[in-house]
């Protein structure tokens, strides 16, 4: 019988020749991720609402590949409410019924984060009115939805590149302790979730330094906290591949779980790290090279960093608990849109047809 890595291996030579554009198509419908890597790690994406309505069909065509599902906004304190206990939940609702009565695993994302919240809260006044809001939103959206979910990404985003505790809205109000408050009042809304810190760039040096202090802290303070989340956003050529693998080292060291949360390789140039949402970059058709379609030479080196990615994945899979890619095709990925508006960005599995692009096979190599 052939073995089934050679048969990836004979695929991606194909689609790398060029060959056969219909086929392709057949074979990923045919080979879904969550059956190739559903018992080494919960393989997931990030959904959008287009999805969920069926108004993006090539991206809710593209769901069964995956196992467990990120809300991409619907879950955000923006997108849940518009004024001060005034909730709207029938979009996260609708994303609970549907991976409930698919048996898809779901991650709420996120309770606690400093962007994509409704103006009101920067506007809070009192300390106390401030803490009011806070503590009411966990209970509120955490208890809604207790034990349907598997984990939350209970505060996003909390550490400064150098390690230190950014000074967000949260931080001002109240003070260094609202990460382990954020993580105590989660355990109380819903008891079974798992509760996951989740950042950018926290895999490299001084960032990760500062993320493993803060988990220490919580841990010895007794905080219930089962995982980090590392986003993944990494750029085509440039996978920081060694701190990667330090990371999932020294983070299984501390007793919990690691996720890749929101893995992407873009391909546009950009002249900062990061995914600080608020950062922008200047427009300049010259930062927009790929409108038309993606070279192979590009496309080959994607799909080279997505298989170093997910070997060094696979090596470690009993250090990692879920690997999510930030949206399902190239049409849907917020790197279209950011740092700068409407470029044509390239940086998932699938393109914006829903075709499986080199990388979707190169992936598939690097099971044993
Ligand atoms: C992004 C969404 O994908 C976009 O649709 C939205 O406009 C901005 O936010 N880090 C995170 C995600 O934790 O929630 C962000 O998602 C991307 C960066």
């Amino acid at each position: 019988m052939i073995k089934r890595s050679l048969l990836y291996l004979l695929l991606l030579a194909f689609v790398l020749a060029g060959c056969g554009s219909g086929e392709h198509k057949t074979s990923a419908k045919t080979i879904l991720l969550k059956e190739v890597f559903g018992n080494d790690f919960l393989i997931g994406a990030a959904v959008s609402r287009e999805q969920l309505a069926q108004k993006d069909r090539v991206g809710a065509g593209l769901l069964p590949h995956f196992n467990a599902l990120t809300p991409e906004n619907i879950m955000k304190s923006e997108r849940l409410m518009s004024a001060w206990q005034t909730y709207h939940f029938s979009a996260a609702d609708s994303l609970v019924a549907y991976c409930q009565n698919n048996n898809i695993i779901l991650n709420g994302h996120t309770l606690i984060w400093h962007s994509q919240m409704p103006p009101f809260i920067e506007q809070i006044r009192s300390i106390d009115s401030f803490r009011t809001f806070f503590t009411s939103h966990i209970k509120t959206v955490a208890g809604r939805y207790a034990g349907k979910l598997q984990s939350w990404d209970v505060v996003n985003e909390a550490l400064n590149e150098d390690g230190s505790l950014r000074q967000s809205v949260y931080y001002q109000k109240l003070g260094e302790n609202y990460i382990s408050e954020a993580f105590r009042l989660a355990e109380q809304a819903d008891p079974h979730a798992e509760l996951y810190y989740n950042d950018y760039n926290n895999e490299m040096p001084a960032k990760r330094a500062g993320c493993i202090k803060l988990i220490k802290k919580m841990q010895a303070e007794g905080i219930k906290i089962n995982g980090v989340g590392i986003q993944g956003h990494w750029h085509v050529g440039k996978l920081p591949l060694k701190e990667i693998e330090e990371s999932i080292l020294e983070y299984a060291a501390l007793g919990i779980k690691l996720a890749i949360t929101e893995l992407d390789i873009e391909v546009l140039p950009r002249n900062f790290t990061g995914a600080e949402i608020s950062q922008r970059m200047k427009a300049d058709p010259a930062t927009n090279p790929y409108v038309g379609s993606l070279p192979d030479s590009v496309k080959q080196q994607q799909a080279k960093d997505y298989a170093d990615l997910f070997s060094l994945f696979l090596k470690h899979k009993d250090k990692i608990s879920r690997v999510t890619f930030w949206g399902v095709h190239d049409g849907q990925s917020w790197l279209n849109d950011w740092p700068v508006p409407g470029r044509t960005n390239h940086p998932l599995l699938f393109d914006r047809d829903g075709k499986p692009k080199p990388a979707f096979y190169s992936i598939l190599t690097t099971k044993p």
